[in-house]
């Protein structure tokens, strides 16, 4: 049986990292993966360019049944420390829109970055493992792999969430985490595109690849100023990722389709002007014409000119492209969710260490834990932050 300082499960974001560092301070690391490659997410993050942090990182921009947990780690490894680290690497760097961080070049930087830290510290990186069984004897955890047996004192678990399991997503980090007496919250596919229910699919669904500026409402008062895309299988977008997490089956949400420009302002100005254009033609100075005809279809939009308009329609319009009610008939799941939420109960860990309180030794970090960002990287830098929280305690 080989033995080492630490075994970490899960070459993602937050296992590569810690790894790093823990191999750093000295520590005889072992990082398992079951893919055949390590940072899969990573690689397929941010449209290949890895969104790897966001200037606001914030403790409001995340979810959890705990929502004080995420505050110690974040404030102890910053936005700030992760973007030193992408700039010794000289990894160039922008930020696209709302302190969203993306590499110039490639997602594969990061990965590569990280994996240069790991070598520095050392560490060995064993993927297409299997691991078919973890045991704690004495003071060690044994972990039964496909072809051998090793063991550490220190266990840490970074295998994830549930989203994509074609990208090696797997239960495993939940399981452990109840074999050893902890709780793991349900969990639930999130910053993921809504399905449509049959009527309203087949009517929207033209409009697939038409996007927007909107402001969108959960039913919780949740609202996210920002682009809705029009999909074949129903709605998505940076605005549907964001509210899918405030989401419940059977709500209703609200979407605003001009944000920044009131309708009822537009046609009474517009009507001043030319009082015989048609209101379709009106509307679509501000709203994409394939909507609007879509929108008219529907009988949503009436088919009458400025002046025949009357004062109860006007106002019937514009609280409906205001307000429009829709109640998705579901999300896509973790097929194309970006993250899972809920996890392994962080009343159970030390929100310094990520140790769990009762299994000395063991401890969760990333994703598989019930914390969920926002979208925009703030995922990525609660995977940094925690696996170098976990780190320093190692
Ligand atoms: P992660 O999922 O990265 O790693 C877990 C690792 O554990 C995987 O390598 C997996 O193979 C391994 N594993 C699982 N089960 C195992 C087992 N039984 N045995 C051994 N190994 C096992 N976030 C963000 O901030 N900015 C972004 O741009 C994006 N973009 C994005 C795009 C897409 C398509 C997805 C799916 C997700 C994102 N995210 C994101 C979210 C982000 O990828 C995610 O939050 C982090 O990768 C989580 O890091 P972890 O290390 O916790 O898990």
């Amino acid at each position: 049986m080989q033995k080492f300082d630490v075994i970490i499960i899960g070459a993602g974001a937050a296992g590569l990292f810690c790894a790093a560092q823990a191999g750093q301070k000295g520590l005889r690391v072992l990082l398992l993966d079951n893919g055949k490659k390590a940072g899969r997410k990573i690689l397929m993050s941010g449209g290949g360019r890895c969104n790897f942090t966001n200037l606001y990182t914030q403790p409001g921009a995340y979810l959890s049944a705990n929502p004080h947990f995420c505050k110690s780690a974040l404030a102890r490894y910053t936005q700030w420390d992760f973007i030193g680290l992408v700039n010794r690497h000289q990894i160039p760097w922008h930020e696209k829109t709302l302190g969203q961080l993306f590499c110039d070049e490639s997602a594969q930087q990061i990965v590569d970055m990280l994996l240069n830290e790991c070598e520095v510290g050392q560490v060995i990186l064993r993927l297409r493992s299997d691991i078919s069984a973890v045991e704690k004897i004495a003071e060690n955890y044994e972990l039964v792999l496909n072809d051998s047996r090793v063991c550490a004192p220190k266990l840490v678990v970074a295998s994830g969430g549930l989203s994509m399991p074609g990208l090696g997503a797997s239960p495993f980090g939940y399981r452990l985490a109840e074999q050893f007496g902890l709780k793991v919250l349900p969990t639930r596919a999130a910053l993921v595109p809504f399905t449509l229910h049959k009527p309203l699919l087949t009517q929207l669904q033209t409009l697939s690849g038409v996007s927007l500026p909107s402001r969108l409402t959960a039913e919780d008062g949740t609202v996210f100023n920002e682009a809705l895309l029009f999909t074949h299988r129903g709605l998505s977008g940076p605005a549907v990722l964001q509210l899918s997490s405030f989401w419940q089956p059977g709500e209703h949400i609200s979407i605003d389709l001009s944000p920044q420009q009131s309708l009822d302002a537009l046609i009474n100005n517009e009507r001043q002007a030319q009082r015989n254009l048609s209101l379709k033609n009106c509307l679509t100075k501000v709203l994409p014409k394939r909507l609007v005809e879509i929108l008219q279809q529907l009988e949503i939009i009436p088919d009458v000119s400025l002046k025949q308009l009357n004062r109860k329609q006007q106002a019937a319009l514009t609280a409906t492209l205001h307000q429009w009610r829709i109640q998705p008939n579901g999300t896509e799941g973790y097929r194309t969710a970006e993250v899972t939420l809920g996890g392994v109960d962080t009343h159970a860990l030390s929100s310094k260490t990520m140790e769990a309180a009762s299994v000395p030794g063991l401890y969760f970090i990333g994703e598989v834990v019930d914390v969920t960002g926002w979208l925009g990287g703030y995922n990525f830098q609660w995977a940094w932050s925690s696996a170098w929280a976990c780190a320093q305690a190692l």
